[in-house]
């Protein structure tokens, strides 16, 4: 072969390769990264500082450096929505994410949104959003439990395994979903359950929905109440949510928390009682002069699963107050806040408890 034809082989060669990785890369879904800081962006001073880090340091770019591996499984984009410990998420950087959220899945060239977030509050931003994102694409929170700069650090793999789902057909109408230690839970029912080990997110009882593996997500259940999408809450014209406090059960306990809560204008309590929703003789007569006041009761229990019965440890009928159903307190808070931008009938209110 003279050298002409040899180079014109080779451009042909090249031209065909170049296109066939383009058209990889268009079959790849379009996959962005919202990050919000916690441990996953969190850096230690050795790489066995595990407790006594500092959550929220390396940016979004850099997160998706570390692992290369992202790019064969999405087109992934990064963006830097907060830079936070999750025990500082307010009310007002959920309504900012969730409009956020909704504007990148109102895109067609955006298939799925993974968030990377602390851990300690990741259950109630997945509660949140999957009551107020307007669309069935995936929506997948992610975070770590060790930080980035630690041996076995899990952030990488969590992450690769978030956008792998978060790219997947599978994961569409599932709600928001979190995602790490290989496993799928779903963001009404998941809980973290154990303060620093890797494992610590589970549904407890209800189970988790699925594995991460070879690649794939594999699911086995879904939730059936109503979520994202289907829901009738609207964070477009909020700038605020309505003020709903969390107050908890214990022997001795007494009705200082409340009442400062509702002179500080709580417009609503989740009362996080013992056992099935119990109040207690110092507790109970609080609750009663709060909802005369107009605010809304909601009897939750700090057990943690398990259905709160109705008319069961107190008489809901007569005293106009609300079961939360099976939503820890912290759930339960989020709920009441969304329910109370549409109506602060009580009975209007029960029934979104036994809907979402
Ligand atoms: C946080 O929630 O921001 C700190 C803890 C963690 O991410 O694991």
């Amino acid at each position: 072969m003279t050298m002409t034809k040899f180079a014109s082989a080779l451009a042909v060669c090249t031209a065909l390769l170049t296109s066939a990785v383009a058209f990889a890369q268009d079959k790849l879904p379009n996959v962005t990264i919202l990050a919000t800081g916690g441990t996953i962006a969190g850096t230690g001073a050795t790489s066995t500082t595990t407790i006594g880090y500092t959550a929220a340091k390396v940016g979004v770019e850099r997160l998706i450096e570390a692992v290369p591996e992202l790019k064969k499984v999405a087109n992934v984009k990064g963006e830097q929505v907060f830079q936070i410990a999750s025990e500082n998420m307010t009310n007002d950087h959920w309504l900012k994410l969730a409009k956020r959220v909704n504007e990148l899945l109102a895109q067609s060239d955006v298939d799925g949104i993974v968030i990377t977030h602390g851990t300690d509050t990741i259950e109630e931003t997945a509660y949140f959003l999957n009551l107020t994102v307007k669309s069935a694409k995936p929506v997948v929170i992610v975070g770590a439990m060790r930080p980035s700069t630690a041996i076995s650090a899990d952030g990488p793999v969590n992450l690769y395994n978030a956008v792998t789902l978060a790219g997947s057909k599978d994961a569409v109408g599932k709600g928001v979903l979190v995602s790490l230690n290989d496993q799928i839970n779903a963001g009404r029912d998941v809980t973290k359950t154990n303060t620093s080990t890797a494992d610590t997110f589970r549904t407890p009882e209800l189970g988790f929905l699925g594995y991460m593996q070879d690649n794939k997500a594999h699911f086995y259940r879904q939730v059936i109440r109503k979520h994202t999408a289907e829901t009738e809450f609207d964070v477009s014209k909020l700038d605020s949510l309505p003020q709903v406090d969390i107050v908890y059960g214990y022997a001795n306990n007494n009705r200082v928390a409340l009442d400062a809560f509702v002179k500080a204008g709580a417009k609503g309590i989740i009362h996080a009682g013992v056992g099935d929703g119990s109040l207690s003789n110092a507790m109970k007569p609080g609750l009663v002069e709060a909802r005369k006041a107009g605010v809304l009761i909601v009897r939750s229990s700090r057990v943690g699963n398990g259905i709160v019965a109705r008319n069961g440890e107190a008489n809901d009928d007569e005293l106009d107050f609300v079961v939360s159903d099976t939503l820890n307190a912290q759930k339960a808070r989020i709920l009441l806040m969304l329910a109370l931008t549409k109506t602060t009938d009580s009975k209007a209110i029960q029934k979104l408890f036994y809907t979402y």
